[in-house]
């Protein structure tokens, strides 16, 4: 976790608005979370939080609960650069500042989620060749569990966030597809092997696919509890929607499976009509789809190539206020997907599924 400082004013901004202050002062009279320390800033000394306090505060005054059980979260649509991997970021990130052990799996080759978690910045800035082939050899990731050259512990590396954890996106991910399409079960593989393990340990898993529908997306898809799409409000996207719809279907139909499919508006812009109009037909004609937006924005740029969510980035302004609508809106749609879990097939009232007991006892990856 970083060592920045957040003010009262930011952190009631992060988890919800200025009308949380009050009750953060309160929590921080009553000892119930860490105590605002003096920072220097320039010349000044202020006053704030510790970012590595920030997820016990998310968690007791934020709109991003743990669920009552694990959950898996696949990001995928059949179009590029709609802002999957940025939704992934910021589901991944806010989830975790709000207490959720969240692990981020990594699987579209292009490896944008991996980079966005901080994982390449030693690569990045490096000069020494050595040093980078000798990460890159280090790195282990799906293709390695598959062939058993690693157990899945192993391939779970941090991030700069306590409760944040990432499988990596490696270039054998292409050997990996391949692999996929010659097994029993081909479409249960990540399911059986990487997610429903994952949930042993954590409260949320998030799948970033890639813009293909190929075996590691498909995988993804029979893995998850609901499918988080973006829908660009954007003319290509709008012809492409169809499309990815019926396919949606038909998959679902050809596998025996039922997953939720939570359809998130993006990149619409204020000042465009037609994208305007296009993010009304959406949210009254497409089934699923949430009433909230991401616009285009040049802060959504910014936050993702600081690998930041937005909330971080810029609490309290416009794009951030809007993702956080989002986000809480995705929230709500897998808390009444679980609720619905809870009551059987004439309305009775069960028991809810328990998380396991090693999930509930070992709540901390490692
Ligand atoms: N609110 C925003 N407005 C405009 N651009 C944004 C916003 N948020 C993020 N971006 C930028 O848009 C680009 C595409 O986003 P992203 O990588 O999330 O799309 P994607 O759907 O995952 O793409 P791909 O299909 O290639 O995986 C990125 O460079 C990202 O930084
Ligand atoms: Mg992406």
């Amino acid at each position: 976790m970083d060592e920045n400082y957040y003010s009262l004013k930011k952190v009631a901004s992060m988890f919800g608005g200025p009308e949380l202050k009050e009750e953060i002062t309160g929590l921080e009279e009553s000892g119930d979370i860490a105590s605002q320390e003096k920072y220097r800033s320039g010349a000044l000394y202020r006053k704030g939080f510790k970012g590595s306090d920030l997820s016990k505060i998310g968690s007791k005054v934020g709109y991003f609960k743990k669920f009552d059980r694990p959950v898996s979260l696949c990001v995928f649509t059949t179009k590029g650069g709609v802002l999957k991997s940025t939704l992934a970021l910021n589901l991944a990130r806010v989830a975790a500042l709000h207490g959720l052990k969240t692990c981020v799996v990594g699987l579209d080759i292009q490896g944008d989620v991996t980079t966005a978690l901080g994982f390449d910045d030693g690569i990045e800035d490096s000069e020494d060749l050595n040093y980078i082939l000798e990460k890159l050899n280090r790195t282990k990731g799906l293709s390695d569990i598959f062939n058993n050259t690693v157990r899945l512990n192993d391939a779970i590396v941090p991030t700069d966030n306590e409760n944040l954890f990432l499988i990596p996106e490696t270039p054998e991910l292409v050997a990996l597809n391949d692999s996929l399409s010659n097994i029993n079960r081909r479409e249960f593989w990540l399911k059986e092997k990487v997610v429903d393990p994952l949930k042993e340990y954590f409260d949320l898993v998030i799948m970033d696919c890639s813009p293909n529908w190929n075996k590691l997306t498909t995988n993804a898809l029979v893995a998850c509890d609901a499918l988080v799409s973006p829908l660009e409000c954007k003319i290509n996207n709008f012809r492409n929607f169809k499309v990815f719809s019926k396919f949606l279907l038909e998959f679902k139909n050809e596998m025996k499976i039922d997953f939720e499919s939570i359809f998130v508006p993006t990149r619409y812009s204020l000042n465009r009509k037609l994208s305007l109009d296009i993010l009304e037909w959406y949210r009254s004609s497409v089934p699923g789809c949430i009433s909230g937006a991401v616009r285009e924005s040049v802060s959504g740029e910014e936050a993702t190539a600081l690998n930041k969510s937005l909330m971080e980035h810029c609490p309290g302004k416009a794009p951030a206020i809007e993702l956080m609508g989002v986000l809480s809106e995705i929230h709500r749609r897998v808390e009444t997907l679980i609720d619905n879990e809870t009551a059987g097939p004439h309305g009775e009232w069960q028991q809810k599924p328990q998380a396991s007991a090693q999930h509930q006892e070992n709540n901390s990856w490692r």
